[in-house]
């Protein structure tokens, strides 16, 4: 067995057994990182089913997790739905930390891990349970939606979760529910600006970053326009809204992925996290991926190797303050109990709405 980074033999009956997802990763992967990747993707498959676990790979991960391990793969709000549904006794959490908190929190009596206790998100550590409770105090009355990329702390003194999928639809069912006409949308000051442009309820936001997404300006968008005219650009709502402004799609990771697969454009530019591209490009050979993309240096924390270590030796275990985690579990609930959106969330009146103005607090 693999431990550290010692490698583990390219048997002829792995190379039997890894075939399929081969032909699936084959285009972004080389023969050479096959041949150390495919015993890995072997023995971590063998060990779930040994364990009883299942793995949860966002769309961030790359190929080889994505396609090679993850038993359910997606955005946040299809692994954290994914997570309340599971039966299997161990959860592994290919993502971040956040992630993994979320699983815990809706999956209390499972074992949650984590395989790199380092694969943390610049938005989660933006905020803490003490800074809401203080926003709190200064806002009464007004419901509090917290994004998913939030500590378990975070959620508990929330009203109701969203991911960047459901965004809209949650600020407006908060607004609805609450009797109100404005509603606390924290931590990303930038979901919470794209997320006021496509609604009448008022926003107070808080300065939280996505340090991928920030990066991206509008200058590279009219770069890259005029450097591919014909390719389509799709964007994450973390981005800037001069990002969306020039983008012609904007949507969480799996609204993104359902555009390139129902429209199959030729030339495609996803302005986001670089796994993307490479997971989708496995399932549409005939679309060209232009990648000006960043890295999740968090996201790449979670390695083939530090899975199947994970699964091995039950590293790392989540766990949360059950009294916490109670509280956080009612705010994700409400989101889970939500009916899902009938189409994937996009956010088209970026373009339209150039003066929405936001509380930033
Ligand atoms: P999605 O919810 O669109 O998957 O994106 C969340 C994210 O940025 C995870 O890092
Ligand atoms: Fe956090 Fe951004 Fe990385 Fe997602 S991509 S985990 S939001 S830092």
């Amino acid at each position: 067995m693999a431990d550290g980074f010692a490698p583990m033999a390219f048997t002829p009956a792995i190379d039997d057994a890894t075939r399929p997802i081969w032909d699936k990763v084959k285009r972004q992967v080389t023969p050479l990182e096959w041949r150390l990747q495919a015993p890995l993707i072997a023995a971590i498959n063998a060990l779930k089913k040994q364990k009883n676990a299942v793995i949860l790979a966002h769309n961030y991960m790359t190929p080889e997790i994505f396609h090679g391990v993850g038993d359910f793969v997606g955005d946040s709000l299809a692994l954290a739905r994914e997570a309340a549904r599971s039966d299997a006794a161990v959860i592994v959490q290919a993502g971040v930390h956040f992630m993994a908190e979320t699983s815990k929190v809706l999956c209390p009596d499972k074992t949650v891990l984590i395989p790199d206790l380092r694969a943390g998100c610049s938005l989660a550590s933006s905020i803490t349970g003490a800074d809401v409770r203080l926003i709190k105090q200064r806002y009464p009355g007004l419901p509090v939606v917290t994004y998913v990329n939030t500590t378990a702390d975070v959620k508990a003194e929330t009203d109701i979760c969203c991911t960047s999928a459901n965004a809209v639809q949650v600020v407006e069912h908060a607004a609805r529910e609450w009797g109100v006409d404005r509603v606390i949308l924290i931590p990303d000051e930038f979901l919470a600006r794209n997320v006021a442009r496509q609604t009448t309820v008022g926003i107070i936001a808080w300065k939280g970053r996505c340090e991928v997404h920030e990066r991206f300006d509008r200058a590279d968008m009219l770069e890259l326009r005029a450097a591919y005219p014909d390719a389509q650009i799709l964007a994450h709502p973390e981005c800037p809204s001069e990002v969306l402004e020039e983008v012609d799609f904007a949507g969480s990771t799996a609204a993104m992925t359902d555009y390139v697969m129902r429209r199959k454009p030729r030339q495609v530019v996803l302005i986001t996290e670089c796994s993307m591209a490479d997971n989708i490009a496995c399932d549409a050979p005939e679309t060209e991926f232009v990648r000006p993309c960043n890295l999740c240096p968090h996201m790449k924390r979670i390695t083939l190797q530090t899975i199947h270590d994970s699964l091995l030796y039950d590293r790392y275990v989540v766990e949360i303050d059950p009294a916490i985690a109670d509280r956080a579990r009612l705010a994700v609930q409400r989101m889970i109990d939500m009916p899902p959106p009938a189409t994937p969330a996009r956010y088209d009146l970026i373009k339209a709405r150039h003066h929405v103005d936001v509380d930033l607090i």
